[in-house]
């Protein structure tokens, strides 16, 4: 859809980044900027900076900036349109109707054409559940112990005894055989078409807004020629581990934990027994992003995963995911049952509590496991001491490490001060492997840093285009002296009618403003990075900025003049080669109009 940029203003202008970001990440002010813990990757000490001055937000240890918009493009994995509607919609400003670039405008089409149909979809099976047709499927999820409200809140259904009612369904609906082919939900042949899904019982997958995205369908027999479960392919609407199952309802309990669990019936007999907070990563792997979600919902997760082999690996490969995005881990006991399903209708929600306040610190729950491979023999023995050892090497916090060594070295019987000493050891180690990495990237930065003869041009122009979109008296003051024409790299010439545009107007300009001129997220970070002040502002007092301005300038144009003149040799222009003489000429007297106070 094709908006004019002076609504996209108007949207920016009308939503405060600190507001917007406000709400999902605490700031707290610190000078003229509000800072946080960075969203984006993990820290713990704040270096996520958001100035409502210039409506921008920069993180200092991910390097990740960018305008209001930007932030709900990366926050909320929103295409740039999908976060100025909600923008929009927060402000109470009407877009436009759709009409985009024609492959944005696509997918876009595409994504919300799947959504619709899963809606539809949805709807037919749940339909179907309560029909006549669903007895007996609804009878198996009772038979489970779901209760009505239960069937109901997830929204189950049934997929009908044989296929092609679906497909009819959605024909009569109006939707094209084109975009039914994108949802997953059929296969074409050249037979005809047929209903992916048929007499399973089916659970629509929920997003975090809480739109169906995709379905899992289980059978209802034991039958061993087909999978119990079967789920949608990824579509242009669904990626596989980037969502949970359960997500979108325990998002609104605000607990201090999560249940994480492995499988559909688990997820929903914990919410029957009043755990709203119970998600799924269904039955893959544990992803990075599903912590993340994770992670921006609450700070501790306790697995409560199934009780065999296969459980306990899934854990022990879901923990350092978990840690690294922050959250603090324990695992959950269920024996004698296997899991979380089958406990509460055995034992109850009450019994279910407690095993949750019993739950072993993930640390724990490690060592354990590693100590069930410890054969009778003094070398085993001394290996397994070795990784506990490694294990607390790892740790920051030095209380915390103290504790764990108090109580590995009882439980274990691990000689205390040669446990410390190794424990130093390994942390020393990790320590030098830390600062050698960190060496090694401070020193590729600053080989990235120095720049290159030809890149020498390309700093400069980045750099007068910085000053002249913070600064308004410089750009007044060089109006007339420099021109879009004079930069060499397109992308500093077209910010630089960019500002000219904005400050044409005659008001200030707000550095989002400018990058959400650029529809593409990594073309936005560019420009925030080219853009952001601090490039030059710790270099230059203010004392010192007209002067280090006219040197930038100057140097700007000669390069440019210069490349236009070994430009005008090759073709032999002898006019523009005049033209270019007299320019060059005049760049000292520009030099000197910059330098020269009160202009
Ligand atoms: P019930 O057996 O009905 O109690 O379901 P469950 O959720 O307890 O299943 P289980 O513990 O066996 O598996 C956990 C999760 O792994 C399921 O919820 C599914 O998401 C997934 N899963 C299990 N079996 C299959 C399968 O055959 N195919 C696929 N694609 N996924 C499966
Ligand atoms: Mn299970």
């Amino acid at each position: 859809m094709y908006i004019p940029n002076e609504l996209v203003d108007r949207v920016i202008e009308s939503n405060d980044i600190v507001d917007i970001i406000g709400t999902n990440v605490q700031l707290t002010r610190r000078g003229a900027n509000y800072v946080g813990l960075c969203p984006f990757h993990n820290e713990k000490t704040p270096s996520f900076f958001v100035s409502r001055e210039r409506q921008m937000y920069k993180c200092f240890g991910c390097g990740k900036a960018g305008g209001v918009i930007t932030f709900l493009c990366e926050y909320e994995n929103l295409t740039f349109i999908e976060a100025l509607k909600e923008l929009a919609d927060k402000a109470g400003i009407k877009l436009p109707e759709e009409d985009d670039s024609v492959q944005a405008r696509q997918e876009k089409k595409v994504k919300d054409g799947i959504l619709e149909v899963n809606k539809e979809a949805a709807t037919y099976y749940f339909k179907m559940l309560r029909s006549e047709k669903g007895q007996q499927a609804y009878k198996y999820l009772t038979d489970r112990g779901l209760s009505r409200d239960t069937i109901n809140n997830f929204g189950l259904g049934f997929a009908g005894k044989t296929g092609g009612g679906l497909y009819e369904y959605l024909k009569s609906k109006g939707f094209s055989d084109e975009l039914l082919k994108q949802t997953g939900l059929f296969s074409f042949n050249e037979r005809g078409v047929l209903d992916k899904f048929w007499n399973r019982v089916m659970f629509p997958i929920m997003d975090s807004r809480g739109k169906v995205i995709a379905f899992g369908g289980r059978i209802m027999s034991e039958a061993k020629d087909a999978p119990k479960y079967l789920n949608s392919p990824e579509t242009k609407a669904f990626v596989k581990g980037r969502n949970l199952y359960g997500y979108y309802l325990a998002k609104h309990t605000h607990e201090d934990h999560i249940l994480l669990c492995e499988g559909y019936m688990d997820t929903i007999a914990l919410h029957q027994a009043g755990f709203n907070n119970a998600v799924a990563s269904l039955g893959t792997a544990l992803t990075p992003d599903q912590a993340m979600l994770i992670a921006r919902i609450a700070k501790k997760v306790v697995i409560t995963y199934d009780q065999d082999q296969a459980g306990r690996n899934a854990a022990l490969r879901a923990i350092p995911i978990l840690k690294d995005k922050g959250i603090s881990v324990s695992v959950l006991e269920m024996t004698p049952y296997k899991d979380p399903d089958e406990f509460i209708k055995n034992l109850g929600a009450d019994e279910y509590r407690k095993r949750i306040e019993a739950a072993k610190e993930a640390f724990f729950f490690e060592a354990e496991t590693l100590h069930t491979t410890v054969e009778d023999s003094v070398d085993s023995k001394t290996k397994f001491d070795h990784e506990i050892a490694r294990k607390i090497a790892s740790i920051d916090d030095p209380l915390e490490r103290s504790n764990y060594i108090n109580a590995v070295s009882k439980k274990y019987d691990i000689d205390k001060k040669a446990l410390i000493d190794t424990v130093n050891k390994y942390g020393l180690e990790a320590e030098n492997i830390k600062l050698a990495r960190e060496t090694h990237e401070r020193i590729v930065q600053q080989r990235n840093k120095m720049v290159k003869p030809e890149d020498g041009q390309q700093l400069a122009e980045k750099l007068l285009v910085s000053m002249l979109a913070n600064e308004k008296r410089l750009f007044a003051k060089s109006k007339g002296l420099v021109g879009a024409q004079d930069f060499t790299d397109p992308m500093c010439s077209r910010l630089y009618e960019i500002v000219f545009d904005l400050y044409g107007d005659g008001r200030e300009i707000e550095l989002a403003k400018i990058v959400n001129r650029f529809d593409d997220a990594e073309e936005q970070t560019q420009v925030a990075e080219i853009l952001e002040p601090s490039m030059y502002r710790e270099k230059y007092g203010e004392k010192e900025l007209d002067a280090a301005f006219a040197d930038v300038v100057r140097r700007v144009l000669t390069n440019s003049i210069e490349a236009k003149m070994a430009q005008a040799t090759a073709d032999n222009d002898a006019e523009a080669l005049m033209d270019l003489m007299t320019r060059m000429k005049k760049i000292d007297d520009v030099h000197k109009k910059l330098t020269e106070p009160n202009r």
